[in-house]
């Protein structure tokens, strides 16, 4: 693509050209982290500059903050500075004003502490603010270095200024946008945590652990990544249901009778009817999996007796991710298994319990889960060798619903 650098007499043709080039490549970006990174590549090549770093406000912690910066020493990595600091980048935040630096290392006003840390060395600088609509300002748009060495100009600070003013809406667009959705999932997330508090003590561990086994499936599967997030988002609230078991039956120290048990399975039917009717895509798969997520390939599950394909996949996915995680996990009645022993265990239930082609994905993921658990600490006690056993130990007490039925689905099986 050809840029018009800066430093050369545009026409008003050019002018335009370069406008909406930019205009065409920020617009229809909702995702922030990519806009910024969008942004700033344009920057650094329409204005020719060896670094462009977009800052933008951290109101809460008072910080100004960059994940996004381009040229040498900068890639990935996050820079904060306060708002309150002396520094050309907080006084522009501050004020609004355009700070040009012609001989950076010389002016009080630069901070070298960016430098230091990245091998990069600035000579001149040029801070424009970054507004909304209503004139507040966002954040900082900050180049460094002209290629061809000469400072910058009044031109210089008017493309500039004139960018971050195109490139304001885009950015606010986009930061609303992930304020909502980090909203969503953490409300998705507590939730979750609601349901599994009463009868788990690990149960951040747990839903960590499935929502990426989940989402690594998906992706062997085949699935493309928004897709592979929204299994991965959704899998969190496959036990809502419990939230509507007594405590009788969800707590009980001992072993359920068959009442108990049948009552129990019924937190797969509350879950479904929960979630039944949601409008937005992650709830909808939520839906199917805390509905389907004790149905077996077999046909042998609950609540339905769904059987192979009739299982939706989503279900069929958080199924393999929910046991391999329990099996790894300390219960009451039983130690951890070692990743290596539950691994076997899902290749083992190939066509019993589990879809076929989801544990030939969890065999190809099973690298990265094994780095995975090598890495986590999971709630263990000595890990016990194998399945003879984890099965005594499934005969001492039991404190829970949810690992009953993972009990029973193991016995069951055994049989
Ligand atoms: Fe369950
Ligand atoms: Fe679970």
């Amino acid at each position: 693509m050809q840029y018009f650098h800066a430093n050369n007499k545009l026409t008003a043709e050019q002018k335009l050209k370069l406008l909406v080039e930019f205009g065409t490549r920020t617009s229809g970006e909702i995702r922030l982290d990519k806009l910024l990174d969008i942004i700033a590549q344009q920057i650094t090549a329409i204005l020719d500059v060896g670094r462009c770093t977009i800052y933008l406000k951290d109101v809460e912690k008072n910080e100004l903050w960059s994940k996004i910066a381009q040229g040498r020493g900068l890639e990935h990595t996050e820079i904060r500075v306060p708002l309150d600091g002396n520094n050309a980048v907080s006084i522009v935040a501050r004020t609004g004003e355009v700070i040009n630096l012609p001989n950076a290392y010389e002016d009080p006003r630069f901070s070298m502490d960016v430098d230091m840390v990245t091998d990069f060395r600035t000579h001149t600088m040029l801070a424009v603010p970054l507004k909304n609509n209503s004139g507040k300002v966002l954040g900082v748009f900050q180049v460094a270095n002209k290629a061809d060495g000469t400072p910058f100009e009044k031109n210089d600070e008017g493309i500039l200024t004139l960018l971050a003013t195109l490139a304001g809406s885009s950015i606010e667009i986009a930061k609303l946008y992930q304020d909502v959705h980090v909203a969503q999932l953490e409300t998705i997330y507590r939730l979750a945590i609601t349901a599994e508090y009463r009868d788990q003590q690990d149960t951040r561990a747990h839903l960590k652990n499935i929502s990426i086994i989940s989402y690594l499936l998906a992706r062997a599967l085949g699935m493309g990544t928004k897709d592979s997030e929204l299994i991965k988002n959704a899998s969190p609230l496959h036990d809502i249901g419990k939230v509507a078991l007594a405590d009788h039956i969800l707590l009980k120290p001992g072993k359920l009778t068959p009442e108990e048990f049948e009552i129990m399975k019924s937190h797969t039917v509350y879950g479904g009817r929960i979630l039944e009717g949601a409008h937005s895509k992650v709830l909808k798969i939520a839906h199917k999996m805390s509905l389907y997520h004790h149905e077996k390939w077999n046909g042998k599950g609950y609540p339905n007796g769904l059987k192979g394909e009739e299982i939706p996949l989503e279900a069929r996915i958080i199924t393999v991710a929910d046991v391999f995680d329990a099996l790894c996990q300390f219960r009451v009645y039983k130690q951890a298994w070692k990743t290596e022993d539950a691994y076997e265990y899902i290749l083992s239930e190939s066509g019993i319990s589990f879809d076929p082609r989801i544990v030939a994905a969890f065999k190809k993921i099973y690298p990265s889960i094994r780095k995975l658990y090598a890495h986590i600490s999971v709630n263990k006690k000595t890990p016990v060798s194998g399945a003879a056993e984890t099965q005594a130990a499934f005969e001492s007490t039991d404190s829970s619903a949810h690992d009953a039925t993972f009990r029973s689905m193991i016995e069951n099986d055994k049989e």
